[in-house]
């Protein structure tokens, strides 16, 4: 906590790189193997400071549209610390909500793992990372690989995180049309279950290589995602169009898709490209 009396920290965008899925279960989860980063660019901002009861406010672009999955994330998460720590104490959450919702790049599953993070240490916890992610897999399948908010295979159902250390140098380019889509309904329309594939050692790799690498991978659920949400589609069309784009793919459950980048400057160029025939869609530029 700062002598102001506030903690605060980024929730990054989550960025499913590839997304192989590889099984199911019995319970209806889907066994994923998936390459996640974290753009250092961007992101939800959160911010804790003291209160007697538990409380969530919001601001930012979309802020109003935190709806159900972001909010009640956040708030399940900090209930869940108070019962599982014995914690009488509250808490002030603020929510900057910069990234869309409902969008494929992890946001209220972001949002609520900074909300640990920062819970964590305001209400004195001290709880090990892998005790958080144990717990924040309770909430959702992609909380543990927030928790680490690093560069990591996912696999299980999202439960097993392996760090893989920082990438060589490459960039991102995310865009989001402005439709949400709902999870399970993605998983659903998947078409054919890819099974595993033999991953590389993507971090001992110079950066054309890596993006030849990640071109060969897929998203799983990409297929089936552009027959229910075509924009999809577009924006992958529209990704395509663009010069020097080396992997173009949906991240998550969508509808965000990305282009990645040997260089800087194409990214930025691709991304004046893209708002200036789609001035609505949101979109991001970053370092991975
Ligand atoms: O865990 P989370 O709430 O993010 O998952 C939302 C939905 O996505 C699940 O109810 C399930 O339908 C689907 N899902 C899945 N396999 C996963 C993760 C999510 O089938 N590994």
């Amino acid at each position: 906590m700062t002598q102001r009396g506030f903690a605060a920290r980024f929730a990054r965008p989550k960025v499913n790189l590839f997304l192989h899925v590889t099984g199911k279960r019995d319970d209806g989860y889907h066994l994923l193997e998936s390459l996640v980063c974290f753009p250092k660019s961007g992101g939800d901002a959160l911010r804790v400071s003291a209160a007697d009861d538990l409380v969530l406010t919001g601001s930012g672009p979309y802020s109003e549209n935190m709806g159900e999955s972001a909010d009640n994330l956040v708030l399940r998460a900090a209930k869940l610390l108070q019962s599982e720590f014995d914690v009488s104490k509250g808490a002030h959450i603020h929510l900057e909500k910069n990234l869309p919702v409902a969008s494929g790049i992890g946001g209220g599953s972001s949002d609520a793992a900074a909300a640990m993070h920062l819970l964590n240490k305001f209400w004195n916890i001290g709880a090990s990372l892998d005790t958080l992610a144990r717990l924040g897999a309770r909430l959702g399948a992609d909380i543990p690989v927030c928790l680490h908010a690093e560069t990591a295979l996912m696999e299980g159902v999202g439960e097993t995180v392996t760090p893989v250390g920082p990438l060589p140098k490459i960039f991102i380019l995310l865009v989001n049309p402005g439709v949400s889509v709902a999870t399970p309904t993605v998983f659903k329309a998947m078409k054919k279950i890819g099974g595993k594939r033999v991953l590389p050692d993507f971090k001992a790799m110079s950066s054309p290589v890596l993006l030849e690498s990640l071109r060969v991978c897929s998203n799983d659920l990409e297929v089936g995602a552009i027959e229910l949400v075509p924009e999809i589609g577009d924006v992958l069309q529209a990704l395509n169009d663009c010069a020097d784009t080396q992997v173009v793919r949906m991240s998550g459950s969508g509808a965000t898709c990305f282009a990645l980048f040997e260089a800087e400057a194409t990214a930025v160029a691709a991304d004046t490209q893209i708002r200036e025939g789609h001035p609505d869609w949101w979109t991001l530029v970053s370092g991975i």
